[in-house]
């Protein structure tokens, strides 16, 4: 069942960029073998199938850590996994890449710290900046829309996405464009035949920024996200600090910027691909929210979940080890015939439309999931309502029987490197 050597001309996952050019026939061949599949080059249980990926969101409190939630099993850990676990990571946590965000979290540090922010994101204020998103989407639409072509990863995607967590959190309005250009590049870059590098953090360079918007609103409070967040406490009534709150807000924005932007992308990939759907689409706009679920079953942006098994643990009638790193992948699971029929369709009427795993489940489960939703719907009524036509570029990406489309080289995450569109204006 478990096959753990390495054979000629087998792919690593973690280090092949091949893998990101084919990754639903990569994860599926993984599954036909077994859903819980132990891949021979850093020992690692990928996880493709449904119930499978259930038992370890079921088990994530106790038989898991998400220290390893970012980076997988790359580099490996600081320390040989043995007794207590927990206690081995909060020794060496300060060694461990990417491990000072809420992502990697465990136990109450996590429920705490999670709760906190959870409390930020209230009803008032994401129907505030919902009214923003509309605003913001009709003038990037009305920047755009008289060229009828763009690559719309960089000309629209990134500045929607960046602009409305910006908004969501308070920057002020005169830093938001400085934010288009602040993040470093992605974490876990693939690097070809020289392997894997998990990138230094992009967030860091935001650290600084957010610790003095804090500190300035500690000083001169407003009504934005940031006082909130500067003047918040955990549920025993300590303050975390203002370094671990910029950690949480850096955190907060570089989780709701560019994962939101692939999801915009892909978006308009299936309009390109399926003009039949942008039809019907533009018939029937409140059928937009079960498209972008589809969407996000097919071309899930963040695509593997990594963890830490604490103790031995059952995951889909497969034994893992204590110690071992267990890593669902997303669009694996998102393809489960087992669980979605016909998988390989794209269909946004069908029943399991919202059983896709992309913002993850359990305790750790996105908490911007509702406004990436909403942002993206929003930004898909508009452009459908503008135009009659939604076209893939033939002189970049080839005939419709022949697309080529390339992806960003992580394992982490799932993106098209560009994407260029074109369409008739109404
Ligand atoms: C399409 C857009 C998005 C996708 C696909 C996505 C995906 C995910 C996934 C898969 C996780 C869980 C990681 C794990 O279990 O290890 C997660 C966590 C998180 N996301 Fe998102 N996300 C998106 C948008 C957003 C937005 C807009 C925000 C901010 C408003 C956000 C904030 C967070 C935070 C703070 C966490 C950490 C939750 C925790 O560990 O308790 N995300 N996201």
């Amino acid at each position: 069942m478990s096959e753990t050597t390495a054979k000629p001309g087998e792919i690593d996952f973690f280090a092949d960029v091949e893998v990101t050019q084919n990754l639903p026939g990569y994860l599926g061949g993984l599954r036909s073998k077994c859903p819980v599949l132990r891949e021979p080059f850093h020992d690692v249980y990928m996880v493709t199938g449904m119930a499978a990926a259930m038992d370890v969101f079921q088990q994530q409190a106790d038989a898991f850590s998400s220290s390893i939630a970012v980076t997988g099993p790359l580099p490996p850990l600081p320390f040989t996994p043995s007794g207590d676990i927990r206690a081995q990571i909060a020794e060496h946590r300060s060694e461990m890449p990417w491990t000072d965000h809420l992502a990697t979290y465990d136990g109450e540090e996590h429920a705490a710290h999670r709760a906190m922010m959870s409390q930020l994101l209230t009803h008032k204020r994401l129907k505030a900046n919902e009214d923003y998103v509309h605003g913001l989407v009709e003038q990037l639409v009305d920047s755009i829309i008289d060229r009828g072509a763009c690559e719309i990863t960089e000309d629209f995607a990134h500045a929607l996405s960046t602009l409305v967590i910006a908004d969501l959190l308070g920057v002020p309005e005169e830093d938001r464009q400085s934010l288009l250009v602040a993040m470093g590049p992605d974490p876990t870059q693939m690097d070809g035949d020289q392997g894997f590098k998990v990138g230094p953090d992009p967030l860091v360079h935001l650290h600084d920024r957010f610790h003095r918007y804090l500190e300035q609103r500690l000083r001169e409070p407003k009504d934005d996200m940031l006082t909130e967040l500067a003047q918040a406490t955990l549920r025993d009534g300590t303050d975390p600090g203002l370094t671990r709150k910029a950690c949480l807000a850096c955190f907060l924005f570089g989780a709701g910027q560019d994962t939101s932007a692939r999801l915009v992308a892909f978006s308009f990939r299936v309009l390109g691909d399926f003009p039949e759907v942008q039809t019907k689409l533009r018939s029937e706009p409140d059928r937009i929210p079960a498209f972008v679920e589809e969407v996000l079953r097919f071309e899930p942006p963040v695509k593997t979940l990594s963890r830490l098994a604490l103790r031995d643990v059952e995951v889909g009638g497969v034994s893992v080890p204590k110690g071992a790193t267990v890593t669902v992948c997303t669009g694996g699971v998102n393809r489960d015939p087992d669980h979605f029929a016909d998988p390989d369709s794209f269909d946004y009427d069908r029943s399991t439309v919202r059983d896709h795993v992309s913002f993850s489940r359990g305790s750790h489960a996105c908490i911007g999931a509702p406004l990436a939703r909403m942002e993206v719907r929003v930004a898909l009524e508009r452009f459908l309502a503008n135009t009659t036509d939604i076209r893939i570029s033939e002189a970049h990406h080839g005939p419709p029987d022949d697309r080529s489309y390339s992806y960003e080289p992580t394992y982490l995450l799932h993106g098209l490197q560009g994407l260029h569109v074109e369409w008739d204006k109404v």
